[in-house]
């Protein structure tokens, strides 16, 4: 390729041979020692006598037409040799570029921190006297990532080119050069800022979308966090009213239904439940005696052993409760529908309402089973005082395989210290619902 010297040289001066100034040339020393040796070479002849053929060479080497400064943008050029400095800025001029120099890296990042500037191009040198253009680059490429950086060196070294590459310049041209092969190191590295910047702003508009997207789908999920505690409170609320109909038929549950929660909730625990399947065995269990409500007062509040007719007649208890509790789809009915149901099944199969049998039991039914009839003899009833802690367990390992669930058992007697923290707390504590004082209260 045909290589000319720098534009305005050309216009004005040749090389002595009339041939453009190559880099092959300085090496067979026509450019003198050193970065920018043959630039200096060149001026010096400037100085003397101009070329006579200088008019041959244009200095738009590229064909294009001179252009008003400023229109393609600002250009810094950062070069300690004034001449390089001149050289380089008349070229930018004449294709459109404003120039600033800069003599230095300090003199570099005050024009470039400076207001109301901004540069789309840095041309830098590597060697000047104090911080050296690779640590310029280093710097700039950071603070001022909207900045192209080309290196514009004498030094033909190619590790110092990978090094500045690496450091992110956008290319890498070695003096001399000629007017063409600069504007088409500018040229690509301007087209390479515009294509980073470009992809820069679409993965900033993408991250935005993502934040905005998090941001919409925490507040769903907070939303919907409060809906489900709004659900969960109304839940309580009503399972509390429902089950306070049947505590106001019958005086004696009253704290009855809380310990029974609390001990149903513990077995489930311990029988390896989900958290969520434990709170809604709390919850729903106290619903399991909702069908009292269908029996008369003489049998429910009768201080005596029933008779078997009557005793038949309580059975419907169960029944009573299933049908008020189920065919909801919510959850937390259809398992009180079940424990109202089958808390008085019976392992061996001679319980009721069905005398259903072992497996045939929901395991929700087989719990409630266990924590009713241990709450039942550690109360006080109206026909009978309470059993003592230590006999009841006793009566019902009686009943290990017979009455209750084999595994539903051991796993409740094996909690036995915090089944007695919930009796025991129970019993100190106000109720939740002392429905005897306000029944009383309102009688
Ligand atoms: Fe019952
Ligand atoms: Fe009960």
């Amino acid at each position: 390729m045909r290589k000319l010297a720098l534009p305005v040289v050309s216009r004005r001066i040749h090389s002595p041979s009339g041939v453009p100034i190559t880099w092959g040339m300085r090496k067979q020393g026509l450019g003198g020692a050193g970065p920018g040796g043959v630039i200096r070479s060149i001026l010096g002849k400037e100085s003397g006598a101009a070329h006579p053929s200088s008019s041959r060479i244009p200095v738009e080497a590229n064909g294009g037409e001179a252009r008003t400064p400023s229109e393609k943008g600002r250009v810094l050029v950062v070069d300690d040799e004034p001449q390089v400095q001149q050289l380089i800025k008349r070229i930018l001029e004449r294709h459109g570029f404003e120039c600033e120099l800069a003599a230095s890296a300090e003199e570099a990042r005050k024009s470039l921190d400076a207001g109301g500037k901004r540069f789309q191009l840095m041309l830098c040198d590597v060697n000047m006297p104090g911080e050296s253009g690779l640590e310029l680059i280093r710097s700039v490429l950071v603070s001022h990532p909207d900045v192209a950086a080309l290196m514009v060196t004498g030094a033909d070294d190619p590790s110092l080119a990978e090094s500045a590459i690496q450091l992110g310049a956008h290319g890498y041209l070695t003096k001399p050069f000629s007017p063409n092969e600069l504007m088409i190191h500018i040229t690509n590295a301007l087209h390479r800022r515009r294509l980073e910047i470009e992809n820069r702003e679409h993965r900033e508009v993408l991250e935005r979308a993502v934040e905005n997207r998090t941001a919409a789908l925490s507040d769903a999920v907070s939303q919907l966090q409060r809906s489900e505690q709004e659900l969960r409170m109304h839940q309580e609320e009503t399972v509390r009213r429902l089950s306070s109909m049947a505590e106001l038929r019958d005086l004696e549950t009253g704290r009855h239904l809380e310990r029974m929660s609390s001990y149903c909730a513990l077995i489930a625990e311990r029988f390896g439940f989900s958290r969520e399947r434990v709170e809604l065995m709390r919850l729903a269990s106290p619903m399991h005696d909702v069908g009292k409500i269908g029996i008369p007062d003489n049998i429910l509040l009768k201080p005596a052993t029933l008779t078997p007719d009557e005793f038949q007649i309580m059975q419907q208890h169960t029944v009573i409760g299933y049908r008020i509790l189920s065919g909801s789809e919510a959850e937390l009915l259809a398992l009180a529908a079940t424990l109202a149901w089958t808390h008085h099944e019976r392992f061996d199969g001679s319980g009721y309402p069905r005398g259903i049998a072992g497996d045939e039991i929901p395991i929700e039914g087989r719990i409630a089973a266990v924590a009713d009839v241990f709450d039942a003899l550690t109360t006080d009833r109206i026909y009978r005082p309470a059993f003592g802690a230590e006999r009841a367990i006793e009566m019902m390992r009686e009943q290990r395989g017979a009455h209750f669930d084999p595994d539903v058992l051991d796993c409740f007697l094996d909690a036995m210290e915090s089944v007695e923290e919930i009796r025991i707390g129970y019993n100190r504590a106000v109720p939740a619902f002392d429905r005897k004082s306000k029944v009383k209260q309102a009688a």
